[in-house]
């Protein structure tokens, strides 16, 4: 496949002054250098943004951050989103710790599978921040893919049917695979204990846009996962099925992502309403902890 011509995808600077951004892969994702994130100007937080939209996920090195700074930054772009999985850490209800010890063992952690973060919501999570604090050695990597650039690349035919049909989000088959009860009969994804009072909505979940527009840049990306993404509203199981397979196969090619390898004092932020996002499960002997804040996001459309 490829990828260029650049009206597919522009991954040049785009006279940034403020910030430098330097392109991860050639499909999405960028380093942004010359920035310290508590201190942050209002103009160069207006280019962060603006990279944001264009890089889908952009990140920043040696950053050294309390949680307080990662909520300060979080709620620049907005109000704490909702957090269905968690009821946050002790003191930072909107706060959530990602760990899992060296000596756990799973068979999928948090975030495995391709997703966009709680699509199952009626306002799922615009953006999401994650912090790196303890990275295992080798592993532990986290995958996005452009959901934008996979619509791009879609045939004109196949983006004319997909226009107006409405997906199911929901959260049935993520709480099928993640989570298990710890010897107490508690809820637990890896060694996080789930708190989801909200079970039976989270997987009634919502019927979103297959095609959404995003708010700030009018830009339209396709909204399908492999995780969340489980019917189309009007069409039988055994008609939505193939198509959301093929979208699901499409949206995740390997030229449409990126791949960061962890650092501790890495943070990433991430655009869910035009990529979505992987965990692995490689790592196991070694410790890795995150923090994890999301904004709230407007109703898809
Ligand atoms: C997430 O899905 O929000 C977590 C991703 C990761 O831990 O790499």
């Amino acid at each position: 496949m490829q990828l260029y011509p650049l009206s597919y995808y522009d991954d040049q600077a785009n006279g940034y002054t403020l910030i430098k951004t330097v392109p991860l892969s050639s499909a999405m994702g960028a380093e942004i250098q010359g920035v310290h994130l508590p201190t942050m100007s209002d103009a160069q937080f207006a280019q962060v943004k603006s990279a944001l939209y264009r890089y889908k996920m952009v990140y920043f090195r040696d950053q050294n951050l309390t949680i307080a700074d990662q909520e300060k930054l979080t709620l620049r772009f907005g109000p704490f989103g909702t957090d269905a999985y968690t009821k946050g850490m002790p003191g930072h209800p909107n706060v959530q710790h990602l760990l899992k010890e060296a000596s756990t063992k799973v068979d999928r952690v948090f975030g495995e599978g391709w997703h966009t973060d709680s699509p199952f919501l009626a306002q799922p999570p615009a953006v999401s921040l994650l912090y790196g604090i303890h990275i295992p050695p080798y592993g532990g990597d986290t995958w996005w893919t452009n959901s934008e650039l996979a619509y791009d690349f879609l045939s004109e035919g196949l983006k004319a049917l997909l226009q107006g049909l409405r997906v199911h989000m929901t959260a049935r088959e993520a709480i099928r695979l993640t989570v298990r009860k710890d010897a107490q009969g508690k809820e637990i994804v890896g060694d996080m204990q789930m708190v989801m009072q909200e079970q039976e909505e989270m997987i009634r979940g919502n019927y979103h846009p297959l095609v959404r527009t995003h708010p700030e840049t009018g830009k339209q990306a396709l909204y399908v996962d492999t995780i969340y993404a489980q019917g189309i509203l009007g069409l039988k199981d055994e008609e939505a099925r193939p198509l959301l397979d093929y979208l699901a196969r499409h949206i995740t090619r390997e030229d449409f992502c990126c791949r960061l390898r962890w650092t501790a004092g890495t943070l990433v932020m991430w655009d869910n309403r035009i990529c979505l996002h992987k965990a692995f499960n490689d790592y196991d002997g070694h410790k890795r902890e995150m923090i994890r804040t999301i904004v709230n996001g407007e109703v898809p459309f």
